[in-house]
């Protein structure tokens, strides 16, 4: 028997296969023409290994930055990565290409996760109707008005009541001021206050927190889809998904009940306002209006609106311990716009330039959402010299104005001064602090947040001083990191002032 020719083909075989996994080794570890630089390709881990090993994904995206510019891109899993750093940039891409910049893309934590619906994991039209609806009854419910302010003035009011019975006693403020928070959300939303210790609402406050420091795991799952069928559900892809139904069944409820006492002369909530509107467009053929629709985006509303703002006063509490000459500064500017009697009002805000520089510090220093949301790209676009294509994901890192060394020497630290000019609020300065990011996808609530963290921090420093455990120093500024920044939990006390 001949065997040269079994020999000739398996050869050819052999060197057609190695020619092919060649080229594709070789096309896996180059970047398409025009893309932004960055670090070296690896066969199959593609730029994985450029961020893990560090502190958390902000250090590496820090890293990244210095080592290859404003502009750069990574490859993790079969999905582009460009991000996007610098105040300018950022507001070429958000503001002025706003429209080629504005989609989400499609990955576990969109497509799985939110399923594309509500207004955060939306694009298209369904994004553009649900969040100018949003926005426009959300303002015909006080964002921005009185009425709005008197509601955060009564959770505060309950808030202030719960510290002062803490008596002068260590305590943890976390659940507590998350409770202050879902509760203005929630009756904005479903014209509902809960008790901090409701059982019901504990549970989703927890949920809700969860998410955001679990979402980490979404990341590495939007890198890897196949992973969330992972044995054991090692990367939290069934617990994730166990709280987005959770929290539909609890939304879902609250609907229900509203479904039954809808008053279309008497709207009381955005829930009617909402159902109201669907039943007016139900003879469109393309409505966007549903009722899963209002699920979704009464989950957003509560996640987003919830843990962030907490988040921002817990950051606020932590540097006032650690600066208490920054409480003094404070009330003694209290003391001499307000008083120790009335409430304070929005508009005190404008005679309080120190107070109002502490906010805007507070923002800034927070860096809540360091990476903004990520968006994807409508189209191929020509960004500043490179070519970025269709659907490539794009980061928004809102970390590299608000913690950029030319703009805020020494970054870290807490420097209300930095917002003054004289005895006034710098607006040069406030025009560059951009924690909800820019332009039509920016963040809705800015406005509420913006008041809640006001009334809420001003009302807290008149009643109290704040200070650490007693017989121990300051507690640490650590920053723990899932979806956004948090402080990891400190203990304090709180000292009536009268
Ligand atoms: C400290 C407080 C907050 C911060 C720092 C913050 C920040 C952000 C950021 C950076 C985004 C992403 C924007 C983008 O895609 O570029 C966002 C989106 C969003 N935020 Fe906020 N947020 C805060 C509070 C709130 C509150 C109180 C609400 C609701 C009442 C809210 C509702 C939303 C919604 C619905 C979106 C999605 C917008 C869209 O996709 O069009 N946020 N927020």
């Amino acid at each position: 028997m001949d065997f040269s020719l079994f020999t000739d083909v398996s050869s050819i075989l052999f060197i057609v296969l190695f020619g092919l996994i060649t080229y594709t080794i070789i096309k896996q570890c180059r970047r398409p023409s025009g893309m932004p630089p960055g670090p070296r390709l690896w066969p199959i881990a593609g730029n994985m290994l450029s961020i893990t090993g560090k502190h958390n994904l902000i250090e590496a995206f820090r890293e990244l930055r210095r080592q290859y510019g404003d502009i750069y891109s990574l490859k993790l899993g079969s999905s582009w990565i460009v991000v996007i750093n610098g105040h300018e940039n950022l507001k070429d891409a958000l503001v002025k290409q706003g429209d080629m910049f504005s989609d989400r893309p499609d990955n576990f934590f969109f497509t799985r996760l939110l399923q594309h619906q509500g207004i955060i994991g939306s694009s298209g039209l369904l994004w553009k109707e649900s969040r100018f609806f949003t926005q426009k009854t959300l303002k015909d419910f006080g964002f921005g008005k009185r009425s709005l302010q008197d509601k955060i003035m009564e959770e505060v009011t309950i808030l202030l009541k719960t510290i002062e019975n803490t008596k002068g006693e260590t305590f943890t403020l976390k659940p507590l001021i998350q409770g202050v928070f879902s509760n203005i959300v929630t009756s904005i939303m479903f014209n509902r206050r809960f008790d901090y210790d409701d059982p019901q609402m504990m549970k989703i406050r927890d949920m809700l927190h969860e998410h955001l420091t679990d979402s980490e795991f979404s990341g590495i799952l939007d890198a890897i889809p196949f992973l969330e069928s992972f044995p054991g559900d090692l990367f939290h892809a069934k617990r994730l998904l166990t709280v987005e139904r959770k929290l539909d069944e609890f939304i879902q409820k609250c609907l229900d009940e509203h479904k039954q006492t809808l008053d279309e002369n008497n709207i009381l909530d955005y829930t009617d306002a909402y159902l109201s509107e669907m039943k007016k467009r139900q003879k469109e053929k393309d409505s966007v209006f549903s009722e899963r629709q209002l699920v979704r985006i009464c989950r957003d509303i509560l996640l987003a609106g919830t843990d962030t703002t907490a988040t921002n006063i817990r950051w606020a509490i932590l540097h006032l311990i650690c600066k208490p000459e920054i409480q003094e500064r404070m009330f003694l500017e209290i003391q001499e716009v307000i008083g120790l009697e009335r409430p304070p009002e929005m508009n005190d805000r404008l005679e309080m330039p120190y107070c109002d520089a502490v906010c805007n510090e507070t923002m800034r220093v927070s860096n809540v959402a360091p990476l903004s949301a990520p968006r994807s790209t409508r189209g191929d676009v020509k960004f500043q010299g490179y070519r970025i294509p269709a659907e490539t994901i794009v980061y928004p890192c809102l970390d590299s104005v608000l913690f950029d060394e030319k703009i805020y020497p020494n970054p870290e630290e807490f420097i209300p001064d930095r917002f003054l000019e004289g005895s006034k609020i710098s607006t040069a300065m406030t025009k560059l602090n951009i924690p909800f990011s820019l332009g039509r996808r920016s963040c809705p609530g800015d406005v509420l947040s913006r008041q809640e963290l006001f009334l809420t921090i001003i009302s807290l420093v008149r009643r109290f001083k704040f200070l650490p455990p007693d017989g121990s120093g300051p507690p640490a500024k650590k920053r723990i990191f899932g979806v956004i920044f948090f402080p990891a939990e400190y203990k304090l006390r709180a000292i009536l002032r009268n």
